[in-house]
């Protein structure tokens, strides 16, 4: 059997019970932990001068890591990845910018990747390569003689064209994804997106079984919708509610009502939205004073990326006022903790809830709505409030989907959560529990790489012919 080579620049902590809060970390491990393989990245460290990968292993997975310089850092992901990429595919161009010396070092970071995990690969290896950091990865490790099967998966939303094109250098990096053997997205929108940029620009076309020939490569592209483990999550959900963190909610609660909200503070996440609108049901159902608060967990990330000061800041403003305008001595509206839990029990928190209230303005997919639903008691679930906008919202069809532009909108749906009847709950809960077993976190990666296998094992073909 061939050896899985996982690429991703962040890389979940190799410590057990240090929560990585990111859906990109948190699926890779899952899927990684049953097929054992190597998770090759960053480390998370800024060291002085790059060195060779530090080797750990921790049950079958090994891990294999890097340090980056301070330049590497502020030119690769504080730059080029987080403050051009990360806002421009998520619709954010007011919030995007360009620097040509960042991408230059986001280049170099992948040439600089590309070569230490060369020196660790054996001919057999499959390699799947994550996310909007490696775009050229493939292309680096081609540059370089490899010819191992390499597949890469995108796990946030591909923009259309002509939100793509406000990235400057969008020509040279769709070229590079073309070096892949499959290409991944979340959604079949996403598809559809990278397919149209290829077709209306003239870079190739598309055949049969979305095989994509362009740039003088052959190569599949095709939607694998990321998963969860929903019944491990619903038996974690079930023995952590009785923790003491879970406790002290409960009991903090003394019969309220909770809208639980859990992401990191990332501006494509909708939270300021998210909090105005539910100022506006305070405003439109005084009934409720009193009985519901909306908790908020969402630590900080990226904190030196400047968007993610202006967002923190513009939040904690957002919850003090609200706060301050319906607050009682005994009642405080929005609990707001800028912090990670352990995975197990924020999904105990989720089941205490009555709304999971997951608005994103973009997402790849969102797993916390996924791991909202798996949470629930089926005898007495809470009800999903979701954003369109989430790549979740296609395969969710019993959540309450919202436009999170639609303060009003979002508003209404959370009366209507907080009020609907246990049939009409339990009747959501069934049918979305149905596509989240059958579409699970192994789908998700067996697809993935059984296509990977077949195109490779075709491109060698062609190549011997
Ligand atoms: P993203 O990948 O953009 O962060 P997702 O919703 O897809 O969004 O994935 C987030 C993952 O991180 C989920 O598995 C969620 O449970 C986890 N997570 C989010 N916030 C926290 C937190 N405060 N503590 C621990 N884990 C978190
Ligand atoms: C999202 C991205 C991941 C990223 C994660 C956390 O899930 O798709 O690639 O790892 O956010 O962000 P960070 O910058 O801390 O790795």
């Amino acid at each position: 059997m061939s050896r899985l080579i996982v690429v991703s620049n962040r890389v979940a902590p190799t410590q057990e019970g240090r929560p990585a809060a990111g859906g990109l970390a948190i699926g890779v491990l899952d899927a990684l932990k049953e097929t054992g393989g190597v998770w090759f990245g960053w480390s998370g460290e800024i060291v002085g001068e790059a060195g060779e990968p530090v080797i750990e292993k921790h049950g079958n997975v090994t891990y294999a890591t890097v340090g980056l310089s301070r330049r590497d850092y502020d030119q690769y992901y504080r730059g080029f990845s987080n403050a051009t990429l990360w806002p421009a595919f998520h619709y954010r161009t007011d919030l995007a910018r360009y620097d040509r010396q960042e991408y230059a070092g986001y280049l170099r970071v992948n040439a600089m990747l590309a070569k230490q995990l060369k020196a660790l690969l054996k001919p057999d290896d499959i390699i799947w390569v994550h996310d909007y950091h490696l775009l050229p990865f493939a292309q680096c490790l081609r540059e370089l003689g490899v010819a191992n099967p390499i597949g890469f998966f995108l796990h946030i939303p591909f923009p259309v064209p002509e939100m793509l094109r406000t990235v400057p250098p969008h020509e040279e990096l769709v070229t590079g994804m073309c070096a892949y053997d499959v290409l991944g997205f979340q959604t079949d929108a996403d598809r559809q997106s990278f397919v149209d940029y290829i077709e209306r620009g003239h870079f190739g076309h598309v055949s049969e079984g979305g095989m994509v020939h362009a740039h003088g490569h052959m190569f599949k592209v095709a939607a694998y919708p990321i998963g969860v483990y929903p019944d491990a999550i619903a038996q974690a959900a079930q023995q952590f509610s009785d923790r003491k963190p879970v406790r002290a909610l409960r009991e903090a609660m003394r019969g309220r009502r909770v809208i639980m909200s859990v992401d990191r503070l990332d501006y494509s996440k909708g939270l300021v939205e998210r909090f105005q609108a539910f100022e506006r049901f305070l405003l439109n159902a005084p009934g409720w004073h009193g009985r519901v608060s909306l908790v908020q967990v969402a630590p900080p990330t990226r904190s030196d990326v400047q968007t993610y000061q202006r967002i923190r800041q513009t939040l904690e403003g957002e919850a003090g006022r609200i706060n301050g305008r319906f607050a009682q001595l005994d009642w405080t509206p929005i609990q707001y903790l800028n912090r990670k839990y352990e995975r197990n029990l924020l999904m105990a928190l989720f089941r205490m809830s009555q709304v999971g209230y997951v608005t994103p303005l973009r997402d790849g997919m969102n797993l916390v709505a996924k791991e909202y639903i798996a949470s629930q008691d089926p005898a007495d679930p809470g009800v999903l409030v979701l954003s369109q906008f989430a790549g979740a919202a296609e395969q969710l069809p019993g959540a309450l989907v919202v436009n999170p532009f639609d303060l009003s909108q979002m508003a209404e749906a959370l009366e209507r959560a907080l009020s609907m009847p246990l049939e009409e709950r339990q009747a959501r809960h069934a049918d979305m529990m149905g596509p989240l077993r059958e579409m699970d976190l192994s789908k998700w990666r067996d697809a993935f790489l059984a296509d990977l296998g077949h195109v490779a094992t075709a491109a060698t073909v062609t190549r011997n012919a």
